[in-house]
C-alpha cells in the first residue's frame, strides 16, 4: 500500500488480452463443474498450500446459493486475485502473498467474539459457518491504490454472526484482529506494521447486508492469499478495510485503531469509503485500473453501492471523514 503507486505497476504484471479471455472461459467452464460437485460436507477449512495460475483450488463449499446483492459485472479471473494480493504479512509486493502461502496453516482456526456482547465466545470455522447458509456474492473491490476487481465472494452476513452472540446496547464499533504469529505469517518479523494487523467498523456499517464474512471465493474456500480462512468483505470501503485471517472481534465502545491509519493518519482514514471526490495525498483517486483490462475507469462514490450505504454517513463531511 505504501510501497508502490499505480505507476509502479510493472507492466509484466499486466494480463495480456488474449490470454486474460482464453483463461476467463476456461476458469469459466471449472467454475462451473465445480459448483456442481456435491460434497454433502460441512464447509471445510482445507485450504491448498501452494496456489496454481488459472484453475480454482480448494475444497468446494456446498449448497452455496447466488445472492441478489451481486453485482452483475464479469468476475475477474482465479488468478489474478489469488496472485495479485495485498497480505503484507506474507509479503510486501503483489505477487508475495500467493509465494508464501505455504507458511500459513489455517486448519484447525478459531475466533474469539468478545467485548460489549452478552454472550462472549471462541469458535472454531467449521461452527460459524454451520448455521449459515452461504451465499456467493459477487462483489466489485476498489483499492486505494487505483486499482480494483470484481470477485465472486462466498460468505454470510457479519450481521448473522454478531447477532449470535447479542451485543449489548454499548456496542457501537467492531475491532478486527488478524493472526499473530511471525512463523506462520514471516512478514510480521519486518515492522512494517504495528502487528497485528487490525481494523474496525462502525456498528451499523458492520450490521449492513452489504458487509460479508468471506469463507470462499469462485465456490471454494478462500485461497491463503486472500486471507483463509475468514476475511471480512466491506465493498463500498477501500480494500485495505476487508482484512484477513481473522483470529479476534471485539465489540466496542470507542472507535478502535485500525492498522493503516495508525501507521499513516494523513494518508489513511479510520472510514476509508471510496471517494472519487477525495484523493490520497500522493495520487488521485478519481479513476481506476480493473485488474486484466487496460484502460482506467472512473471510480463511482462507494464504489457504486451508493444507493445501498449513503444514508449511514449523511450529513457527514466526507472530506474530513475520509
Ligand atoms: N489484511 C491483512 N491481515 N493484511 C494485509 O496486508 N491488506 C489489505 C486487505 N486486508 C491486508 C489485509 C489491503 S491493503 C487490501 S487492498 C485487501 O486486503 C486486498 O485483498 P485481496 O488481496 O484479497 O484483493
Amino acid at each position: 500500500m505504501l510501497i508502490r503507486k499505480p505507476s509502479d505497476i510493472d507492466p509484466s504484471e499486466i494480463t495480456d488480452e488474449q490470454d486474460y479471455l482464453n483463461r476467463r472461459a476456461f476458469i469459466r467452464s471449472t467454475a462451473r463443474t465445480a459448483a456442481t460437485v456435491a460434497l454433502g460436507a460441512a464447509a471445510s477449512t482445507l485450504v491448498p498450500d501452494t496456489v496454481q495460475a488459472g484453475e480454482p483450488t480448494g475444497r468446494v463449499l456446498p449448497d452455496v446459493r447466488k445472492s441478489p446483492l451481486s453485482t452483475d459485472e464479469e468476475p475477474n479471473d482465479f488468478d489474478d486475485i489469488t496472485g495479485y494480493a495485498n497480505f503484507y504479512e506474507l509479503g510486501s509486493r503483489k505477487k508475495d502473498p500467493a509465494r508464501n502461502a505455504h507458511h500459513l496453516i489455517t486448519d484447525p482456526w478459531s475466533v474469539a467474539i468478545e467485548g460489549e456482547v452478552a454472550k462472549p465466545g471462541v469458535l472454531a470455522v467449521e461452527d460459524l459457518l454451520k448455521p449459515h447458509p452461504l451465499e456467493e456474492r459477487i462483489y466489485r473491490m476498489r483499492c486505494v491504490e487505483a486499482w480494483s476487481m470484481v470477485i465472486p465472494w462466498v460468505g454470510f452476513p457479519l450481521a448473522d454472526l454478531l447477532k449470535r452472540f447479542e451485543p449489548t446496547a454499548d456496542a457501537r464499533f467492531v475491532a478486527f484482529e488478524t493472526l499473530h504469529d511471525p512463523k506462520m505469517l514471516p512478514g510480521q518479523s519486518r515492522p512494517v506494521l504495528k502487528w497485528p494487523y487490525v481494523e474496525g467498523l462502525r456498528m451499523d456499517e458492520a450490521m449492513h447486508p452489504l458487509t460479508l464474512m468471506a469463507v470462499g471465493l469462485y465456490g471454494r474456500v478462500l485461497p491463503k492469499p486472500n486471507g483463509a480462512p475468514l476475511r471480512l468483505v466491506v465493498p463500498w470501503k477501500y480494500g485495505f478495510k476487508s482484512i484477513k485471517s481473522i483470529v479476534r472481534i471485539r465489540l466496542t465502545r470507542t472507535q478502535p485503531p485500525t492498522s493503516w491509519s495508525r501507521s499513516s493518519p494523513g494518508e489513511y482514514g479510520f472510514y476509508a469509503n471510496v471517494n472519487p471526490e477525495v484523493d490520497h495525498p500522493r495520487w488521485s483517486q478519481s479513476s481506476e485500473r480493473r485488474i486484466g483490462t487496460f484502460f482506467k475507469r472512473k471510480t463511482e462514490m462507494f464504489n457504486g453501492y451508493g444507493d445501498q450505504v449513503a444514508a449511514l454517513y449523511a450529513g457527514m463531511n466526507l472530506k474530513r471523514h475520509f
